[in-house]
């Protein structure tokens, strides 16, 4: 099929529907623009150097130890950097790497694990990451023979595997499932081993039960298996009609009970523990907007976006310049507050406005993309620090004895916010909310910022050549405080994707043709037709 070709580049107008549904909105750069070669090398670059550091002190275990040069296993010991950050080497054409770690997932047996599994980590990092590099590695970015073709099917065997083991999880009278698994036994709990718990504690984060659609439409697609997505369809039911009072209208708790299916407390906003429940409603319509389950989450994430800007919004007092969403205490009062992980939502709204055609949405968007990258540019290390809070209109914190500190006083004066946790753990995402802004806008100045991130990042964490990537303590020192001994597997999957594809031609994974997870692994829109090239 023939897509609908762009007749204009004004911005009201960049939204293209076709006759058959498949909406296009990346916006039209023009072919051979909008890439910075230099730029995106260097990014690979330094792909090749960490991942050189994990092959020699840590392959195959889970994670990287930056500053004592070894590995670690706190993700199933499957071997988590290696599936997180497979695609992110397909996308930048590492064959060499790319056909080491392909090799390794052929070899591990998904089917056992020593440690209890998590379904949130098992579903966004290891099945997100093997669709995304089955899709990817089957797509026209990669001539097909490059690969061991058993090797690569071994991808979507492997997403098949887990997936399969943690299907008892979701036998549950609501449906939702609980958060561990016993992959040897099939036990299902909230408890794990390594974590206090309460075994009588029916309670699971809304993320956790919001977080799985995107994945298992897609396995379910992949295998002609409806199962996965008939699981994923009944808890999502659940969360989208709760069965009780909301203060506000689609801002849900930040847990559900298992038994009941209802929520558990009103902490509302689009922070940890809920933020990839609301991304998943719209990205789950873009991936496969005529399936009628999908209008449902689109028109939920209508109403929480609605209820958002009327209510969660906020300008801090005489900074009317940010924008920024609040999370709500349990009684729905607003705390001022934000967490690095509430900035994905500037991209999210980008996203959802310029696919729904909503300028008010879309600008919204912006405006909290602008104001999550202000966090960068006030610190003096360069990079986001993890929480924030602010004086609100009437000069008031959430937190009275905030207000007693100067130095609260005094950086908010300056910066808008004054920063309640300055570590910086390598999270992506302001910068991913900053990608949307650039492939959606192609406004330049996005890129500027990306860059002025990666160039403050190698300042600060690769200081010592041999302690590279280490996370931060405190953004508010130069160079970010104190090293920190770990290298997340998000690092090589979201953090140097999001940098790469900032730089790369535009073209390569065009978000026309891909949706991405919340781990940044992107899948193939469901109808395909959407291909722009
Ligand atoms: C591309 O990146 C290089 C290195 O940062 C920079 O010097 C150059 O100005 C950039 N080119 C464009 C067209 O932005
Ligand atoms: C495919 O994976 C298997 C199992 O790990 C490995 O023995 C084989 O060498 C891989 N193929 C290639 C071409 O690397
Ligand atoms: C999982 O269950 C098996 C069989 O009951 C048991 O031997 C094993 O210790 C359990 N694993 C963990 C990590 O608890
Ligand atoms: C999962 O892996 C186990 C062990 O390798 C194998 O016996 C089983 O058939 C696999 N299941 C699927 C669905 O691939
Ligand atoms: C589901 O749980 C019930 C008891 O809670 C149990 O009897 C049944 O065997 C379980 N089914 C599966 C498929 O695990
Ligand atoms: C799924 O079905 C389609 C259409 O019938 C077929 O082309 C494809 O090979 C099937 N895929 C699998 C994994 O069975
Ligand atoms: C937005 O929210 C207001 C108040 O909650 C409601 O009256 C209105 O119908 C909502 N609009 C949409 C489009 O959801
Ligand atoms: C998008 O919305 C604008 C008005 O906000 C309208 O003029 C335009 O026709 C819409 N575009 C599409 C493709 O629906
Ligand atoms: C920081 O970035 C914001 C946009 O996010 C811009 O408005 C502001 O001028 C910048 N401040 C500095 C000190 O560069
Ligand atoms: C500002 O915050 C205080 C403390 O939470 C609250 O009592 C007050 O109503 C807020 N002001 C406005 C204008 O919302
Ligand atoms: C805002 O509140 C702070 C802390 O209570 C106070 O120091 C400052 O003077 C107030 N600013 C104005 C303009 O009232
Ligand atoms: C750099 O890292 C090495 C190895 O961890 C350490 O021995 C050395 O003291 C560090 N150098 C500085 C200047 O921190």
């Amino acid at each position: 099929m023939v897509k609908l070709a762009f007749i204009s580049a004004v911005a009201a107008s960049l939204l293209a529907v076709r006759a058959d549904d498949c909406v296009t909105i990346q916006y039209p750069f023009p072919a051979g623009q909008g890439g910075n070669s230099t730029r995106a090398d260097a990014v690979k670059e330094e792909y090749r150097y960490v991942w050189a550091e994990y092959a020699k002190y840590a392959f195959g275990q889970d994670d990287l130890l930056p500053i004592s040069h070894a590995g670690t296993n706190d993700l199933f010991g499957w071997g988590a950097t290696i599936v997180d950050g497979i695609d992110t080497a397909v996308v930048m054409g590492l064959t060499d790497i790319v056909t080491s770690q392909l090799a390794w997932i052929a070899s591990v047996d998904f089917s056992s694990s020593a440690y209890i599994v998590d379904e949130f980590d098992a579903m966004i990092r290891y099945i997100g990451g093997l669709l995304s590099a089955y899709d990817l590695i089957n797509s026209k970015l990669v001539p097909s023979g490059t690969y061991d073709p058993a090797n690569v099917t071994a991808l979507l065997t492997a997403a098949t595997n887990i997936s399969d083991h943690l299907k008892p999880m979701f036998n549950t009278s609501s449906g939702l499932p609980l958060a561990n698994i016993n992959f040897t036994s099939e036990q299902a709990s909230n408890c794990n081993p390594i974590e206090p718990c309460d075994a009588s504690n029916t309670a699971v984060d809304t993320a956790i039960c919001g977080t799985l659609i995107l994945e298992w439409y897609r396995l379910s697609d992949l295998t002609n298996d409806s199962s996965y997505r008939e699981l994923a369809q009944r808890t999502e039911a659940n969360l989208i009609s709760p069965d009780q009072d909301l203060i506000y209208p689609n801002i849900v708790g930040s847990s559900l009970d298992v038994n009941t299916g209802k929520y558990t407390n009103n902490y509302g906003g689009w922070q940890g523990g809920i933020d990839s429940f609301y991304e998943y409603l719209i990205k789950t319509y873009v991936y496969a907007p005529t399936e009628p389950s999908t209008v449902d989450y689109k028109d939920y994430w209508v109403g929480t976006v609605n209820s958002t800007m009327k209510y969660l919004a906020s300008h801090p007092f005489e900074h009317p310049e940010l924008t920024f969403i609040s999370q709500t205490d349990n009684n729905g009062e607003l705390e001022y507050a934000m967490d690095d992980y509430a900035c994905f939502a500037g991209g999210n709204l980008l996203l959802g406005g310029r696919y729904l055609n909503d300028s008010d949405v879309f600008d919204f968007g912006l405006a909290v993309t602008d104001s999550c990258h202000s966090l960068f540019n006030t610190s003096a290390a360069g990079l986001n620090p993890f929480a924030w809070s602010w004086f609100n209109a009437t000069n008031q914190t959430y937190t009275a004895s905030d207000a007693q500190s100067p130095a609260n006083v005094a950086y908010a004066n300056k910066a808008g916010f004054y920063v309640t946790d300055a570590g910086w753990g390598a999270f992506p995402e302001p910068i991913e909310s900053m990608w949307y802004a650039y492939r959606l806008t192609g406004d330049a100045i996005w890129q500027e910022y990306i860059w002025d991130a990666f160039e403050a990042m190698l300042r600060d964490t690769r200081r010592n050549s041999s302690e590279a990537f280490a996370q931060l303590s405190d953004v508010t020192q130069p160079l970010g405080g104190a090293l920190q001994d770990y290298v997340p597997s998000f690092f090589f999957a979201e953090v140097l994707k999001y940098f790469y594809l900032t730089f790369a031609d535009p073209m390569v994974v065009s978000l026309d043709e891909y949706v991405f997870n919340t781990e940044c692994h992107p899948v193939n829109i469901q109808s395909g037709t959407c291909a722009t090239s």
